[in-house]
Formats: C-alpha cells, structure tokens, sequence
C-alpha cells in the first residue's frame, strides 16, 4: 500500500511516497482501518517541517477517517463496513488530562494516517457521523474536538453569551459553527474583508478586520457594548493574548490554544488579574468528548467548512497552500 513517510532533514521536501506492506490481521481488540480521509492542521505542519522534532521515517497527519474491513477478536463496539474516525490522544479515553505530551499521537510520536490501511485498538477510533463524507469526519480529530472541548467542556458555553474567534481557520471556524449551534452571539476576525464576508454567512453577527484595526480588542468592546465577550477562541498566541485579556468580559474564559504568532512571550498579568479572566491552556481532547460531540453533530445540521481537498500524493502542495494562509476553514487530503 502506498503511505507517505518523513525522511532525513531540510523541511517539506522530507515527505516521500513510499510502498509499505499491508497491515496483518487485526488482534484481540484491534481493527484494520480502510483510511480514506485526513485533514491538515498547524501542528501537522511543525511536524512536516521539523518545528516539531520526531522520528525519522515518521508517518505524518494526526487526523483519519475511513472505514472498517476487518475487526479483531472480542470487538464489539464496531462491525465491518462502519466508519469511523481517529483519535489525537487515543490512550486518554476520558476524564482529565494526565499528559502533556504527544507520546502517542498520531503523526507525532506514533506513526499517524497519511497511508491507505492501518491495524490500531478499536478505541483509538470512534464512530463518524452519521451523514458526513470520510473527508468531513476527517476534520474532528483535532480541530473539531479543540473547539467543541474549549466551549463546551472548558466554557462551558451558555446560550445567548458571546464568544470571540481569532482568523478563519480549522479551529476557529469550527468554533465559530459549534458556537452559532448552541445559540450564542459570535465575534470574527480576519486579515481578510473576504473571508469575514464568508464567516457571516456562516452567521457571524459581527466581523472585524484585525490588519485595518490593530487595536481590534476596542471594537470588540464597541460591539458589545463596552461589556466585552464571555469566551474568546485564541489562537494566535503571544502577539494576540493581550488584547484578547482587554476583549474578555470581567470574570471572561480564554481558552488558549494557539501559537500561530510564537511560543513565549510577555503577559500583561495586572490585566489579566484584574479582570478576573480564566486562563485556561488546552491541547485537543478526550475520546468521551469526541463521542459527544459526533452525538452533537448528529442531532444538528452542521457540517464542517472546506475549503480545499489534495490527493495524499500532493500533500507537500497541500501543506504549501496551508502555509500560504489563503484557507477558510479546513484543508483536507483524500487518500
Ligand atoms: N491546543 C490545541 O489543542 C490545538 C488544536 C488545534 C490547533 N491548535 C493551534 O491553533 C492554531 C490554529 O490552528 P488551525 O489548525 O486552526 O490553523 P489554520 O487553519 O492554519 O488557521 C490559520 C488562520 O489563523 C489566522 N491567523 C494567523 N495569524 C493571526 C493573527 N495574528 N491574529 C488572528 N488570526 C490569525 C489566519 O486567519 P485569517 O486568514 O482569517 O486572518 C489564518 O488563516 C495553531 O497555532 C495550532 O497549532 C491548537
């Protein structure tokens, strides 16, 4: 079967197709995955590029989803021909979080989905729903669950609050969805008057340009009439925390999820204190919030926004196009 593998070093150019054995017969408790679909993510890029560092010869992309052809002894959860979707922390099935690693993630520590079949425990994978595309079901894995856990789990989201999303990408369109799902008032911004135009189609009730207003956190404030907003979605890291602490409504909920502006840098901490704003730093989610969340998707009509599909064989095409920022929403591979 055809995979894609990470060899030697200098960047994207490192991704080579390759020809690999089939997986063997799934074991007790095991499954064999027709993989059909991945998405790409930030954190998929890092590791292309080498930002992250793993194993030389690594299979990349955290997110798959495809169909079962075969299943292990002692299996119950899943029948041949179902589909189903992967997990990004498959060893934390639920409750709170133990690790702060990737030691078993998917295209970082473990050999992830950027081939045609895997064999993996049935419980690194959950149903998909119902009536999504394998490329649909292939966006949750980390961006869907990032935001459904930062507003759902972390919020928890209440009707009628308003919630604050930075760009138009994966995570922040799928919040921007989730959000408008559960009936509360959405704020984007974007670099781009198009894609805002986009987002309010999607039913963002307000937009905000944040290239022609730096200061955007002041508009956010004049959109909510000075209160500011109960959840903000960030992203973008050191360069966008402190005026998401000024966008928060006193006793507000960050939830901090990105470094799209860098690792480390200063916090205005009086600011935050002051405000009394809750903090809270994530990594994606649990296998039980994933379940939850296809229950969600299922009783809804959402389904994720894509802006373009690659064939795996293009994937270093398609991680050039994600570098280059022109995406709203997911950029996803067919397999
Ligand atoms: N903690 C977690 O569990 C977790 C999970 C998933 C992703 N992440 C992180 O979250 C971030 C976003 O991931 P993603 O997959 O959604 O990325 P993505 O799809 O590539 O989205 C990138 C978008 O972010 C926006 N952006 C870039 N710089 C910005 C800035 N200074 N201010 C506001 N928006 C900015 C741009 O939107 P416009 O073009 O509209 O301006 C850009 O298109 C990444 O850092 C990623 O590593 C973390």
């Amino acid at each position: 079967m055809r995979a894609i593998r990470l060899k030697g070093s200098g960047g994207l150019e490192r991704l080579t197709v390759v020809e690999m054995e089939e997986p063997g017969a799934p074991q007790e408790g095991e499954i064999l995955v027709r993989l059909h679909a991945s998405s790409l993510n930030y954190h998929d890029y890092l590791v292309a590029l080498g930002t992250i560092p793993t194993a030389d010869g690594l299979i990349p992309l955290s997110d798959g989803a495809g169909i079962v052809e075969r299943i292990g002894e002692g299996v119950s959860e899943f029948a041949v021909g179902d589909h189903v979707v992967s997990c990004f922390f498959p060893e934390w099935q639920n409750g709170e979080a133990t690790s702060s690693g990737f030691a078993k993630t998917p295209g970082d520590g473990v050999d992830g989905y950027a081939r045609e079949r895997v064999v993996r425990p049935a419980n690194w994978f959950t149903r998909a729903p119902r009536n999504y595309s394998h490329t649909e079901a292939a966006t949750l894995t980390t961006a869907g669950l990032t935001a459904w856990r930062a507003l759902v789990n972390d919020g928890p989201l209440k009707a009628g609050e308003t919630v604050l999303t930075l760009g138009t990408g994966g995570v922040s369109m799928f919040a921007l969805q989730f959000a408008k799902m559960m009936g509360a008032l959405t704020i984007v911004t974007s670099s781009s008057d198009e894609k805002l135009a986009h987002a309010r189609a999607l039913g963002a009730d307000h937009t905000i340009n944040y290239k022609q207003h730096p200061n955007w956190a002041d508009q956010v404030l004049d959109r909510t009439g000075g209160r500011g907003v109960d959840h903000v979605i960030e992203v973008g890291g050191p360069d966008t925390l402190p005026q998401s602490i000024s966008a928060c409504r006193i006793g507000g909920h960050i939830a901090l999820i990105g470094v799209l502006t860098g690792f480390s840098g200063p916090i205005p901490t009086v600011a935050l204190l002051t405000r009394q704003v809750r903090l809270q730093g994530l990594t994606v989610g649990n296998r039980q919030q994933q379940i939850e969340m296809i229950r969600a998707l299922d009783a809804n009509d959402m389904t994720p926004v894509i802006d373009k599909t690659f064939p795996l064989q293009d994937l270093i095409e398609a991680f050039r196009y994600e570098a280059s920022g022109a995406h709203f929403g997911k950029i996803c591979i067919e397999v």
